[in-house]
């Protein structure tokens, strides 16, 4: 029996995994999942991909070495493959010496075979940073259209692509110094020597999907360019060999990375990687990847395969980007949600099978819609499936003391086994989208039998129809395992069965104990799912500068506070008397909501309200001191509206202070200068 390795894209160590990410990989582990139901060899291999350039960046600017960086986000990064079941065999980092070994063996090679040459190329360079700067690292108007604030790669106002040094007045992102030309030694993998071979590799194989072979068929017709494998110091990867700060490119280390996983498994199960799987004639590679990254795995990747000796894919699955509610996911909309903040609303098996439900074997976009998710969800997985096995299960157990009995094949059991073999061929093509329709094709023609049949009328008559629905519900656990791991182990605990496999398909139970039954899904309550920090972005929150503090005329514990805004003066009406002195006030730069109802307190009005850290006895002011008067206060991914709101509105909004720092949910309340402060105990409230 051939192996199967499956490989989903490996992931930057540098950020947390989101939604979009989990479109992949909840497809390849649906697939893995469904091989080894059916008793394939198989295994699906991933890793972290650790170097480049932003990795570094970013560590210097959080103050920790890069590996500290990502062996962070190698946590965080399996605790959410966990927790949404996605299984691999072997999740490793492409920052290990494995990696480090077959990349030289790679380089080796393709120079051996002179596939490697080196040239001078000039490139923006900081000097006030000492390094080279990658087209997301520069910054500048664009040459075409002059559009200020533009990346080193492309406009995104006018979609100009064009080169760095191009760019007009450009600037380091890092530090704003405006960078020179200069020019290094480079290492070149000289990929236009292999149009011809990578050319026929496409034509002849007729796994890929056509509308990506045709389109990169036409960039070797146009001709392709040699590819730039080396990056100059400071940069975080592997060293090129003779060389003292000269790297490989992230891009040339990171698909080794799925070689390097794959030895990771093989050590621990006596296997090796390159024998058993990269050299083997008996090995299928399946890669799994996004619509973005065609260019490296349809090219680069399998020409440094060829160039090495090792086996090219068999089959590369891309697919397209996830949107949610019809667009983009967006920061600002709230919709970018990373795997946790969607755990903390809804349970992971469900978008398990709203994804699976909407995968196809084609590069099609998946949209993540609020109306559609409940629906599906409510009414096919729960209202069609769910119920079905409960209502038949409970049956069961009520009037036949849980106990099924044989059954005889019929036309629908008939009907039902020729499915088994449709549902298995729309799996085998990844066709996920049609074998959800199908499985709840089944499903409801499971219900339909056992409504027509009404055994609830003639329960002795009945023990028949029902065993035959308890088979159907059996068939549609093991139907489903790829989709709904957990669900289904709950459910074969309740049919009093193990480890079902493809081949336990079909009508014979027989006379059979069953378990305990018990609803497998709950209805997904009417509550906002894909919108994040929607409370906060109710708020216009400003930084205020308090100009002068007064005791107000008729109130014991209020103060009349004139606050500067910017351009806009207000008078606010808080309640500090007793708590803190005017000093204490005056000339702070204060956090005011102001798009509150102004209200009348005690005769005098209010025209906002600042905010202050509550806690027993204690009261401090949200402070913002090296922010101007009107700059916004906001948290990441929200943007504010400036609807009025009421104060029973604000007050349903809840913010908290953790680490002398203010927070809604667990983002920390900002200007573009810093994080907005406040003096006092975590836990207090803000009010
Ligand atoms: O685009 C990305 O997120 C890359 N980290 C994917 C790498 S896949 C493979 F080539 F390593
Ligand atoms: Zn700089």
């Amino acid at each position: 029996m051939k192996r199967i390795l499956i490989t989903s894209a490996l992931p930057y160590a540098n950020g947390p995994i989101h939604i979009g990410h989990l479109v992949e990989y909840v497809q390849s582990d649906v697939f893995t999942r469904f091989l080894r139901l059916t008793g394939k060899k198989v295994i699906h291999c991933c890793a972290d991909d650790t170097h480049g350039t932003p990795i570094e960046i970013n560590a210097k600017k959080l103050g920790v070495t890069p590996e500290q960086l990502i062996t962070k986000y190698y946590k965080e990064h399996t605790d959410d493959f966990k927790a949404f079941l996605i299984d691999f065999d072997s999740y490793y980092s492409t920052n290990t010496p494995e990696n480090k070994k077959f990349s030289d063996f790679v380089f080796n090679k393709a120079k051996e075979k002179g596939l490697i040459y080196t040239k001078d190329v000039e490139h923006a360079y900081c000097e006030s940073c000492k390094r080279f700067l990658p087209d997301r690292f520069v910054k500048g108007k664009c040459p075409k259209c002059g559009a200020e604030d533009q990346y080193g790669d492309v406009c995104e106002a006018c979609n100009a692509a064009y080169d760095t040094v191009d760019l007009v007045e450009p600037f380091c992102t890092i530090c704003k110094a405006t960078p020179v030309r200069k020019s290094s030694m480079h290492y070149f993998f000289k990929l236009s020597a292999l149009s011809q071979e990578l050319y026929e590799w496409l034509t002849s194989n007729e796994n890929l999907q056509k509308e990506i072979v045709n389109w990169v068929k036409n960039w070797i017709k146009d001709g392709l360019k040699d590819w730039d494998i080396s990056r100059d110091g400071p940069y975080f990867g592997f060293k090129i060999p003779g060389e003292e700060d000269k790297y490989y490119y992230v891009w040339l280390d990171a698909p080794i990375g799925y070689i390097a996983s794959t030895e990771n498994y093989c050590r621990q199960h006596n296997l090796d990687a390159m024998k058993d799987y990269w050299t083997s004639k008996d090995c299928n590679i399946i890669h799994f990847i996004g619509k973005d990254i065609v260019y490296f795995h349809y090219l680069f990747w399998p020409a440094l395969l060829k160039a090495a000796d090792l086996n090219l894919p068999d089959t590369l699955l891309t697919h397209g980007f996830l949107t949610v509610n019809g667009e983009k996911m967006s920061k600002s909309r709230g919709t970018f949600l990373t795997a946790r903040d969607f755990l903390k609303k809804c349970d992971p098996e469900l978008l398990r099978f709203y994804f699976a439900g909407n995968l196809s074997r084609k590069m099609n976009d998946i949209n993540l819609d609020e109306k559609d998710f409940k629906d599906r969800i409510n009414n096919e997985l729960v209202g069609n499936i769910s119920n079905f096995a409960y209502r038949v299960l409970s049956f069961t157990e009520k009037n036949y003391g849980s106990k099924t009995v044989k059954i005889q094949q019929d036309a629908l059991t008939q009907e039902l086994e020729s499915m088994h073999d449709e549902i298995r061929d729309l799996y085998e093509r990844c066709d996920f989208r049609e074998a959800v329709k199908r499985i709840a094709h089944y499903s409801s023609l499971g219900n339909k039998c056992f409504q027509e049949n009404e055994p609830w009328n003639n329960k002795d008559k009945s023990h028949g129809v029902v065993s035959l629905c308890v088979n159907i519900v059996k068939n549609l656990c093991i139907l489903l395992k790829p989709i709904l791991p957990k669900r289904t182990e709950e459910l074969e605990r309740q049919l009093n069965l193990k480890d079902l496999k493809w081949t336990d398909l079909g009508f014979d139970l027989g006379e059979h104990q069953i378990g305990k039954p018990k609803a497998l899904v709950e209805k997904i309550p009417e509550t906002k799912l894909f919108e994040i920090g929607s409370g906060f972005s109710k708020l216009n929150i400003k930084v205020g500068k308090v100009l002068s503090v007064e005791d107000h005329p008729d109130a014991e514990k209020l103060y009349v506070l004139k606050v500067d805004l910017g351009g806009e003066e207000r008078q606010l009406v808080a309640g500090l008397k007793g708590y803190l002195s005017k000093e204490e006030i005056e000339g702070k730069h204060i956090c005011v909501v102001t798009n509150l109802e102004h209200a009348k307190l005690r005769g005098v009005e209010s025209q906002g309200m600042l905010l202050a850290g509550e806690k027993g006895d204690k009261v401090q002011i949200l402070t913002a001191n090296e922010s101007q008067p009107g700059d916004q206060v906001f948290i990441d991914g929200v943007k504010p509206k400036d609807e009025k709101i009421q104060f029973k509105q604000f007050q349903q909004i809840k913010m908290t202070i953790k680490g002398g720092k203010a927070f809604y949910e667990d983002s920390v309340l900002k200007t573009e200068k810093e994080e907005v402060a406040c003096d006092i105990e975590d836990g207090a409230k803000v009010s």
